[in-house]
């Protein structure tokens, strides 16, 4: 038997058949680096075959963010291939959680931006707080979304919507992205995780196997447009030999309006 390497930015835990991942860098607003983003993969994959599970979790640590995107620290240096890297293996993570035979729920606690709002959007169903405010804020920065935020933001609330909303950088607020249909539930604080779990005690007195096959049909609807995740991956990649992504990335470190000039 293979052990997984212990994760270090993520909490787990299974209670009452549900598997409880919190991301674990609340300094940090729970930036996805990519240690983080290799827990959480590793973390949904060792549950697929666990008879134990029958559900999943998944929320940021603190009361501020889900995850605030991907860690721009981290990233600011990368070249054009580190940045292609980045991207498919941001859409591997993200389709572990998506492909998962058993419902992942994002709870989220707090600001759920770039890569943090990609990784919600990836989860079955999406339970927001009051106070949870949505964003794709790529733009700023110089670049787009590369966790296939272009692809999932269309399909979740409309080609219109979301142009706007990738364009302009907007954040959205909790009741917004309910109307719009983004997330499924807006609950107090207090109720988030209970809110979680009353939704996966519904579903846990179903069929195991009639479940995993639900998330396997509806998700082959949108396989058709699989593509689309092809060329974000290839227009994020191409971003990182960009002045306008040194500079977004640097503004953003610097604590100042970035200045681009379009090259
Ligand atoms: N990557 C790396 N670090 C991040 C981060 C990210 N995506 N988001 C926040 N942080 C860090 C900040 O740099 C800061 O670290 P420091 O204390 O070492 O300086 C810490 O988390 C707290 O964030 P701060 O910006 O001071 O909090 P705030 O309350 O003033 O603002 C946000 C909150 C969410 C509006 C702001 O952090 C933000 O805009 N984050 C980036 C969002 C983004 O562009 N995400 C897409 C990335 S692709």
């Amino acid at each position: 038997m293979t052990t997984a390497a212990m994760p270090q930015n993520i909490l787990t835990e299974i209670k009452d058949q549900i598997f409880y991942i919190t991301i674990n860098r609340e300094d940090k607003l729970n930036a996805l680096n990519i240690q983080t983003l290799s827990d959480i993969k590793n973390a949904v994959l060792s549950i697929y075959d666990n008879a134990e599970v029958r559900g999943v979790i998944l929320t940021g640590k603190g009361t501020k963010a889900f995850a605030a995107g991907a860690d721009i620290a981290e990233f600011a240096n990368f070249n054009i291939e580190e940045g292609t890297r980045m991207s498919e293996e941001g859409h591997a993570v993200l389709r572990a959680i998506d492909n998962c035979p058993k419902p992942v729920i994002a709870a989220v606690n707090g600001f759920a931006l770039g890569g943090g709002n990609e990784l919600a959007m990836a989860c079955h169903i999406r339970v927001a707080v009051e106070k949870a405010r949505f964003g794709q804020p790529e733009v700023n920065l110089g670049i787009t979304p590369g966790y296939a935020g272009t692809q999932r933001l269309a399909q979740l609330i409309g080609k219109g919507r979301a142009l706007e909303f990738l364009m302009t950088a907007d954040m959205m607020d909790a009741q917004t992205a309910l109307n719009y249909g983004l997330v499924n539930h807006v609950v107090p604080a207090d109720q988030l995780i209970p809110k979680c779990e009353e939704i996966l005690n519904k579903i846990k007195a179903k069929a195991p196997l009639a479940i995993s096959s639900v998330i396997r049909c509806v998700n082959a609807y949108y396989e058709k447009r699989a593509d689309g995740n092809d060329v974000e991956i290839n227009e994020f990649g191409n971003f990182f030999g960009s002045q306008d992504f040194i500079e977004g990335t640097k503004a953003f470190l610097e604590k100042r309006p970035a200045n681009f000039n379009g090259q």
